[in-house]
C-alpha cells in the first residue's frame, strides 16, 4: 500500500480524541466545524462508522437556532485562545459563537453514498435534518434581506481568518478589547505564519461585541461593525444546498426539496451577479460600505465548485488562475503572487491549502476543465508526499507551513488519491 495514505490514516487516528478529530495537537485541541467535514468525507474511504461520528459529534454543539458553531469545547485544554470563557456561550456544550463555511451537507452526502445500503438511511436523517436546520439559520440570521448571498460577521467564519480579503473592512473594526488578548497559537507555530497582533485585537473586539449582544443574530446584525456577503461561504453553501436537495429528494421531503430549491435559485443568480469580467473573477460585497471587496483572493474562483458556468466565464477564471499559478512550485496561491498583499507563508495571505485544492478540483471538474483539475490534484498530492501533512504550503518553496499532522490535509490526501 501507497506509505502516504497509511501515514493519512495514522494522523486522523492520532487526533482522534473520542469519536471527534482534533485538526491538529496543541495549535488546535478542540473541534472545528468544516475541518469535520473534510475529515468525515477522509473516513468515509474506509471507516463509515466513524465518519458519521464525525458529523454527530459536530451537531451535539448545534444551537437551538439552527447554528452549527465553528469550534464545540468537547473537553478543556489550555493550549489554545479563545476558549469557551471568552465565548461566554450558553450551549449545554461549550462552544464558539460563529460559525464556519458550510461544508457538511456536502460531506453527508458523500457519507450516504458511501454508506449505502447499510443502515444509510437511519444514519444519515438525523444529520439531514441538522444540516437543513443550520442552511435554514444561513438564510435568516445571514442574509435577512432575502439576497441570496450570505454574510460573515466575523473573518473568522470564512475559515480564511488573516485574508487580505478583509484588509479595508477589518481596519473599521476597532482594536481595543475588553478581554485581554493572551495569545496561544504563536507559542506551537512561527509567528510569521499566523495573523498579527492587531488582527487578533480585532478579532477579539468582535467576540466582545457579540457577546455582549448575548449571541443574539438580530442584534449582531446590527452592531455589527464587520458584516461582509462573502462569496467563498456561499459557493459552498449552494454546493451544500445542492446536496442537500438530493438527499431531500431521496428521502422523498418533497416541501423540504422545494424549499432548498428555492434557497439554490435565490443564492445561484445571487452569486453570477458577483461576476466581474474586468477581474476575471467573482467578488464578495462589503455591506458596510456597500462596495465590492477586489482584494485579489482563491475566494473569487470558488462559485466554479457550485455553478454551470458559461463556457467563456470558466474559461476566463481559468486563465486567471493559470497565470496566478505560473511558476510556483505549488498551486493553488490564496493571495495573488506578486501584489503589495502577498505573504506566501502568513497563513491565508498566500500559501496553498489542500482542502481549497480540492474544493477548486471538484469545482474544475465540474465546468470541463479536467486536465487542470488533474494537474492541481497532481501538484497538490506531490506537496504533500515532499513535505509531509503540514496545515498549508509556501507556494513558492513548497514548504510545509503552519501545524503539522493536520488532519484535514490528511483528509485531502485519502480522497484526492482515492
Ligand atoms: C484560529 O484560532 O486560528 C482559528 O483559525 C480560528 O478559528
Amino acid at each position: 500500500m501507497n506509505m502516504h495514505i497509511d501515514q493519512a490514516k495514522r494522523i486522523l487516528a492520532a487526533n482522534d480524541r473520542g469519536g471527534y478529530t482534533v485538526p491538529t495537537d496543541r495549535l488546535y485541541p478542540f473541534q472545528w466545524n468544516w475541518d469535520s467535514a473534510f475529515v468525515a468525507m477522509g473516513f468515509a474511504l474506509y471507516d463509515i462508522d466513524r465518519a458519521y461520528r464525525e458529523l454527530e459529534r459536530l451537531v451535539e454543539g448545534q444551537w437551538a437556532d439552527g447554528m452549527i458553531p465553528h469550534i464545540v469545547f468537547h473537553a478543556p485544554s489550555e493550549t489554545y485562545f479563545p476558549g469557551p470563557n471568552v465565548w461566554r456561550t450558553t450551549h449545554m456544550i461549550p462552544t464558539s459563537g460563529i460559525t464556519q463555511p458550510p461544508v457538511f451537507a456536502i460531506a453527508l452526502r458523500k457519507l450516504h453514498e458511501a454508506a449505502a445500503g447499510n443502515d444509510a438511511e437511519t444514519r444519515t436523517l438525523p444529520l439531514y435534518e441538522a444540516a437543513l436546520r443550520w442552511h435554514r439559520w444561513w438564510y435568516s440570521a445571514r442574509d435577512p434581506d432575502g439576497t441570496g448571498l450570505v454574510a460573515l460577521l466575523h473573518p473568522w467564519e470564512s475559515g480564511s481568518d488573516n485574508s487580505p480579503a478583509w484588509d479595508i473592512a477589518l481596519a473599521r473594526v476597532p482594536s481595543t478589547t475588553d478581554t485581554p488578548v493572551v495569545r496561544k497559537d504563536t507559542g506551537h507555530v512561527d509567528a510569521d505564519m499566523r495573523p498579527r497582533d492587531e488582527d487578533y485585537r480585532r478579532f477579539i473586539h468582535l467576540v466582545d461585541t457579540y457577546a455582549a449582544c448575548g449571541w443574539d443574530p438580530a442584534k449582531q446584525w446590527e452592531k455589527a461593525s464587520f458584516k461582509v456577503a462573502e462569496i467563498q461561504t456561499t459557493a459552498i453553501l449552494l454546493k451544500a444546498g445542492e446536496d442537500l436537495e438530493h438527499l431531500a429528494r431521496l428521502f422523498d421531503r418533497t416541501e423540504d426539496a422545494i424549499e432548498i430549491a428555492a434557497f439554490n435559485n435565490r443564492t445561484r443568480k445571487a452569486i453570477m451577479a458577483q461576476w466581474r469580467p474586468d477581474l476575471s473573477r467573482f467578488v464578495s460585497r462589503d455591506l458596510i460600505s456597500g462596495k465590492d471587496v477586489e482584494a485579489a483572493t482563491q475566494a473569487g474562483f470558488i462559485p466554479l465548485l457550485s455553478l454551470d458556468l458559461d463556457k467563456q466565464v470558466a474559461g476566463a477564471l481559468v486563465s486567471e488562475m493559470k497565470a496566478w499559478s505560473k511558476d510556483l512550485k505549488v498551486a493553488f496561491p490564496t493571495t495573488k503572487p506578486g501584489i503589495a498583499s502577498w505573504e506566501p507563508k502568513r497563513y491565508w495571505r498566500g500559501p496553498a491549502w489542500a482542502i481549497i485544492n480540492w474544493l477548486l478540483i471538484d469545482g474544475l471538474n465540474r465546468n470541463g476543465h479536467a486536465d487542470v483539475a488533474e494537474e492541481l490534484r497532481r501538484s497538490t498530492i506531490a506537496a504533500i508526499e515532499t513535505e509531509g501533512f503540514a496545515e498549508y504550503f509556501d507556494p513558492v518553496t513548497g514548504q510545509g507551513c503552519g501545524g503539522l499532522g493536520f488532519s484535514w490535509t490528511a483528509a485531502a490526501y485519502l480522497w484526492l488519491e482515492r
